[in-house]
């Protein structure tokens, strides 16, 4: 199993380390534009491996595709990050333009990757990568709603003030600010809709907390965030690469589903070694599904700057 990851920044990177901690490829290609950085990140990690038990290859090349010819599993993380006070949708014109050469770059030399696409504004990025290289569905999968999920179950879990293996949850809709859906009405404590246990009001903190997850962080860090962002990705890699057909909130394209058409946007998936295997279709109360199919009005609004 080969995955590459296209960027040594903070995501990148963190996503190659908890994909080497699992233990389940033999080999991670990092790739970056700037000279020597991916060397020197895969170097440095692999100078972890007899400490953190690993049997992962971490290899690191400067901008040369080659190494990573026949990956079965590809990462795009490359582009701007946010600044305090930007958002997501404020970094388009330069990421589009990145992530378009990089897709088809790692196409030219895996033809049959699965392509995971981190780069915001992540679900115009999806579709980007769907409209320009055209390959099935199925392979293009954006990584947002994992992520949301996992800073959804935080907050619930410091909420309830239980320990977070106890809590359920998921986050639909687009990985913007606005358009997060956190589906409060199906997370649950062991099993225990949340709703017992918390007010409305501490419920409504949870939801507006979950949906400036990132923003949040971007203020304390002053760049955008890595671990758990590298975390979700790892989480993702390891569904598909081992066929474990685990359910997580993807970025993918819609025909029809939940109403939606020809976007990508967050929905549950199953994710196996074909890539999305399944959408799954929830039954959303009527509430929810206005709130999606607003999100999905405010991911259609950022794709038309890009003409799509
Ligand atoms: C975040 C970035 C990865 O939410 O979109 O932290």
């Amino acid at each position: 199993m080969k995955v590459t990851v296209v960027g040594a920044g903070a995501v990148g990177a963190s996503c190659a380390e908890y994909i080497a901690i699992k233990n389940f490829a033999s080999q991670v290609v990092i790739l970056d534009i700037k000279d020597g950085f991916a060397e020197g990140k895969a170097m440095d990690l692999m100078q972890t491996a007899s400490l953190n038990n690993f049997d992962t290859k971490i290899i690191g090349t400067t901008n040369d595709y080659s190494k990573t010819a026949d990956s079965d599993i590809c990462v795009i993380t490359s582009g701007i990050p946010r600044k305090p006070g930007m958002t997501r949708e404020e970094l388009i014109g330069i990421n589009a333009g990145i992530v378009k050469e990089v897709s088809t770059k790692l196409l030219e030399k895996s033809p049959d990757t699965i392509l995971i696409v981190v780069s915001n504004p992540m679900d115009t990025m999806t579709y980007l990568v769907h409209k320009k290289t055209g390959i099935p569905k199925n392979r293009i999968i954006g990584m947002g709603g994992a992520l949301d999920s996992a800073r959804f179950k935080y907050r619930l879990a410091e909420a309830l003030d239980a320990p977070i293996s106890d809590v359920d949850g998921m986050v639909i809709g687009g990985h913007s600010d606005k358009g997060m859906v956190p589906l409060i009405s199906k997370a649950t404590r062991n099993s225990i809709k949340v709703s017992n246990f918390l007010s409305e009001e501490r419920l409504d903190k949870v939801r507006e907390d979950t949906k400036v997850g990132g923003a949040t962080l971007t203020k304390l860090l002053g760049t955008s965030a890595w671990y758990a962002p590298g975390a979700a990705v790892s989480s993702l890699v390891q569904s598909i690469a081992c066929n474990h057909m685990k359910i997580f909130p993807c970025s993918a394209l819609l025909e029809g589903e939940y109403g939606l058409h020809d976007l990508c946007i967050g929905v549950p998936v199953i994710l196996g070694r074909n890539g999305i295997e399944k959408i799954i279709e929830l039954d959303l109360d009527s509430a929810d599904l206005n709130h999606l199919t607003e999100s999905a009005e405010g991911v259609s609004k950022t794709n038309s700057l890009l003409g799509l």
